[in-house]
């Protein structure tokens, strides 16, 4: 190996170290605070919820798990965190309602609305809502949504 070659090979392996440490450090300084949305279901509950939502094709309107349908452009509200809202017995009563409008009033057309999931066997509704009450999301998440929305629609910087 000729000396300049020699030099070359050190510079990039010094280079790709001070890289690799340098990464690293950002990553303590800053860690990345991941997906915000969880949720305290069991294995068992979530297994046999995600049947369901699969088999009645929730996922062509709604996003959960960042997970919707590409092909249907449906502006239904995302599921992610939604239990942080709304409650076991809501999610239930909504669910089983012949006409969920009743209970959240509706500005789209019969395509895209909320269906009825009333014919849905008891315990599926049950299942399902037990699900959708169990995903929550992380205060910081929530902190940093107002955030942004105070910002956006003052243009002021918010501050707590
Ligand atoms: C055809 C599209 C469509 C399908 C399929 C659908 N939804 Fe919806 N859903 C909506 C829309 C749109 C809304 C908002 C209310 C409305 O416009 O009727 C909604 C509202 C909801 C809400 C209330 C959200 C809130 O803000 O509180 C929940 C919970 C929900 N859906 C769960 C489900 C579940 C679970 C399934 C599958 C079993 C499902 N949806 C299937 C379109 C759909």
């Amino acid at each position: 190996m000729k000396r300049g070659e020699r030099n070359i090979y050190i510079t990039i392996a010094v280079l790709v170290v001070v890289m690799v440490v340098y990464r690293g450090y950002q990553e303590i300084e800053n860690p990345d605070p991941g997906i915000p949305f969880y949720t305290t279901a069991s294995q068992e509950l979530q297994q046999k919820a995600d049947k369901i939502y699969k088999a009645n094709k929730c996922s062509d309107c709604h996003t959960l798990w960042m997970v919707r349908n590409m092909m249907a452009s449906v502006p239904a509200p995302a599921l992610d965190g939604i239990g942080a809202i709304r409650n076991e017995e809501w999610f239930y009563n909504y669910l089983s309602a012949e006409n969920p409008q009743d209970i959240l009033p509706t500005r789209l057309s019969n395509t895209y609305k909320m269906p009825s999931y009333a014919h849905l066997p008891e315990d599926d509704r049950r299942t399902l809502a037990a699900y959708l009450a169990s995903l929550k999301v992380e205060d910081w998440y929530l902190e940093e949504t107002k955030k942004a929305e105070y910002e956006k629609l003052t243009g002021k910087k918010y501050q707590q």
